[in-house]
């Protein structure tokens, strides 16, 4: 809901309320972004007002008139440079007078039903939002500043961006351009970020905020694995559960920015947008510029409420609508058990046995074209490697739907290998800068996306290939960070930008006429996981770690931003390719159950008992994947510093995930807590049944068996291919205020005594637990 009155804006979504309201000298002043304030009264207005009564040394007075209207101690929406406010601005512009010195104005404003598109970029989309248009003029030059508000009455998120538009004649260029800005009083902030590199994104840091200013910014040319583009401000005292969180997020694929700044009479400006990094786009008359959308949230529910919003808000207002609530397939991917080996003959062979463990989607990874036989060539190239696929990809597809599996197949449209027939015969297509030499990052160079020429390219190949074989999913790959980026096609400081229009238009292209093909957008993992991605693709390859305690920390971190339905999440093979880490195959499963399940470990080796574990695995993730994919997620918080425990919730029954990092010797009692039951309602606790391969106990079998086995002898290892043991099932009766405070789950083993009561965890071990009403 949007309410409007003589000065102020009013915008309510069912929790939160944000209010800003014009001052006497036009400028737009925050007053107020927090937990929902039903019925505001003009009272209510002056109330929560930051005061200006008296007048403080040093500051510049914006008018002489109103000495205490200096604009570095107003909380503003919107900020200009060069009139007293030496806060960051959002917009550095050389304007059309020559100077730098911007003053933007309220003019007028209109509301509206629905959102607003975005010229070339992806936004957030819904029946049920309402926006605010306030357009301000800067007061010496024609340059118009338009800021869009967006409420979503669903999921408790306002988007912000705005639009600068140069009426004036001379020409006006942008130096920076962020979507939004605002100021807010201190209330001992904390600034939380999700930062990595390669196989390990998203790991949650948080620090105090301190005077001046942080800044969390990609320069690789995409949102990066390196830094997250989402930003929380909280509370120093919030937690998961409770306390005061406000989050921001950028619908953008691209170089971002975004600061936090302390000023010096307690204020915080947060902003968010494009990068400036070599950023500088000409502003000529007529032209406008429009800045991606940024989704707002605020929870008094600790950190776990502002994400549940984020995580509604991108179920259903940033996910294509096809593919919304729809239950995501259990997909087999060949790249971890194949690499670039592989023949038609042995994907058939793991497909069958993918098939036969329950699984619904065959991927055919990296390797299947042109010399593509390792990651020194092919790229660019379209044509199907007639060693692997003798008869060419369709009857390969055939054979996998007559089998009753779905059949996907990988891209990486955005590069090419020097190695290859597309840059031998265009090597004007690769972003090169004519005057350097190039670096490379796996062996390959980044295709020009500002180029029309290299977009037709990639949309002809990629579209022909999909509707030869009939493929319902595309896993979008793109592997490295851009260098010497340069192009004909894009004035210097244009580049980063429209190449990220070059790839919205090309997904837009491909996939908007196929909305039954499942986008898996992937960038060596989650270089990419960004909701300008999620607007076309509806999940994301999470990392190339699939290491499940690994996994915690990022599937865990990038849970703070985006739902589970968004994280592609596979079982691998242990030890782990990249941590060298043996964990149990079920903590593997239990992690990748809270995202969307994949297999992408070698099944040909597999034991029977493990084969039966995986089939298991595969039903239990399917009657329970509506709460898995798109149940209430929550971390919860723990006592202790070797748990993780995490819930989804679908409204009736709730599944728990408690994972062990590292064993201690005689633990105490793990208290396994649920959230969101009715307090007064029954419900009924039990563990989710899973084999205990003898392996993993050695010589200790020697305990609990009546014989004295070599623990590296051919009996056992025999022995652990046949039988396995069962875990502790524990099953328990109590009402939701009891499952609240916790229930106290049986002991672990302590060194000196088994029995089947007994919870044989170790390092990495997990159970899931399941809780329906009686
Ligand atoms: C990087 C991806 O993250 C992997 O899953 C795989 O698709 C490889 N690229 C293939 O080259």
């Amino acid at each position: 809901m949007i309410i409007t009155t003589d000065n102020a804006f009013i915008l309510q979504t069912p929790a939160t309320t944000y209010i800003l309201r014009r001052t006497n000298h036009g400028h737009l002043e925050h007053i107020y972004y927090g937990p929902s304030i039903p019925d505001i009264t003009p009272q209510d207005i002056e109330s929560l007002a930051h005061k200006r009564t008296a007048q403080a040394g040093t500051t510049v007075a914006y008018t002489q008139e109103d000495l205490t209207y200096s604009l570095d101690r107003i909380p503003l929406e919107w900020s200009g440079i060069g009139k007293g406010d030496y806060r960051f601005s959002p917009a550095e512009i050389c304007m059309p007078d020559g100077g730098y010195i911007s003053d933007f104005i309220y003019k007028s404003h209109n509301t509206g039903d629905g959102t607003l598109p975005i010229k070339g970029l992806p936004t957030a989309k819904g029946h049920n939002a309402k926006h605010l248009k306030i357009t301000l003029k800067d007061t010496s030059t024609e340059l118009y500043l338009t800021l869009i508000y967006t409420v979503f009455q669903n999921s408790n998120v306002i988007t912000r961006r705005a639009i600068i538009e140069n009426r004036d004649t001379p020409p006006a260029k942008l130096r920076r351009m962020l979507s939004m800005m605002l100021d807010m009083p201190n209330q001992d902030f904390h600034i939380t970020t999700f930062a990595g590199d390669w196989a390990k994104e998203a790991h949650r840091n948080t620090r105090p905020l301190q005077p001046g200013m942080f800044v969390n910014e990609s320069r690789t040319g995409a949102s990066s694995n390196k830094h997250n583009p989402g930003v929380f401000i909280a509370e120093s005292i919030a937690t998961q559960e409770s306390g005061q969180v406000y989050g921001f997020n950028l619908v953008y694929s691209g170089n971002h920015f975004s600061f936090v700044e302390l000023n010096s009479h307690g204020l915080v400006r947060i902003g968010m947008g494009i990068s400036p990094h070599c950023f500088e786009w000409p502003l000529n008359q007529g032209e406008k510029f429009e800045t991606p959308e940024v989704a707002m949230t605020v929870s008094d529910q600790g950190y776990n409420g502002a994400s549940q919003n984020f995580h509604d808000f991108i179920n259903t207002n940033i996910i294509l609508k096809e593919w919304q609530a729809k239950p995501r397939p259990v997909l087999y991917n060949s790249w971890e058990p194949c690499f670039f080996n592989f023949n038609e003959g042995s994907l058939l062979k793991l497909a069958r046995q993918a098939k036969s463990l329950g699984m619904e989607l065959f991927v055919l990874d990296d390797g299947w074209f042109g010399a593509r036989n390792s990651d020194n060539a092919g790229l660019g190239d379209y044509e199907i490697n007639r060693k692997k696929f003798p008869r060419g990809l369709k009857p390969f597809a055939d054979r996998l739907r007559a089998m009753g599996l779905e059949f996907g197949i990988w891209f990486e449209p955005e590069m090419v290998n020097p190695d290859s027939e597309l840059y031998r015969t265009h090597p004007e297509y690769a972003v090169e800068m004519p005057s350097r030499h190039s670096t490379m990052g796996r062996n390959q160079l980044v295709l020009d996306l500002c180029n029309p020429k290299v977009r037709d390219y990639i949309v002809d190949n990629i579209t022909s290939i999909l509707d030869e074989t009939g493929a319902t999913y595309v896993k979008w790959d793109m592997n490295r960070h851009i260098s010497e980026f340069y192009s004909p096609h894009a004035p210097a400081g244009t580049f980063f930008h429209k190449y990220i229009l070059g790839l919205y238009e090309i997904l837009e292209r491909i996939f908007h006429p196929r909305p039954h093909i499942l986008l898996e957008s992937c960038s060596s993992g989650g270089n990419r996981f960004d909701l300008g991605m999620l607007c076309f693709s509806p999940q994301i390859w999470t990392s190339d770690c699939t290491d499940p305690i690994e996994r915690l920390n990022i599937q865990g971190g990038l849970s703070h931003l985006y739902p589970p339905s968004t994280m592609g999440a596979h079982v691998s093979d242990a030890p782990h390719q990249q941590t060298l880490r043996d964990t149990p195959l079920s903590t593997r499963f239990n992690v990748a159950s809270f995202g969307v399940l994949g297999y992408e470990l070698d099944l040909r080796h597999l034991s029977k008992m493990e084969r039966r574990e995986i089939a298991e695995q595969v039903a239990f993730y399917k009657a329970h994947r509506q709460a898995f994919q798109y149940g209430t997620f929550s971390r919860l918080e723990s006592p202790k510093d070797n748990k993780v425990t995490w819930q989804v919730w679908d409204g009736k029954k709730a599944i728990s995930g408690l994972f062990q990092t590292m064993a201690k010797v005689s633990e105490n009692p793990d208290i396994l807590r649920f959230k969101s039951f009715h307090p007064k309602k029954r419900y009924r606790v039990s563990t989710r049944p899973q084999r205990l391969f003898i392996k993993r106990f050695g010589g200790l079998v020697k305990h609990i068996l009546p014989v004295n086995l070599n623990p590296s002898g051919i009996i056992l290892n025999l022995a652990n291919r046949l039988h396995a043991l069962t875990d502790c099932v524990e099953t328990y009766e109590a009402s939701g205020a009891a499952l609240a405070h916790g229930i106290a789950l049986s002991n672990q083993f302590m060194g000196s005594h088994y029995n089947e009561n007994t919870r044989l965890l170790g390092d990495y071990g997990s159970n899931l637990y399941v809780a329906t009403s009686i």
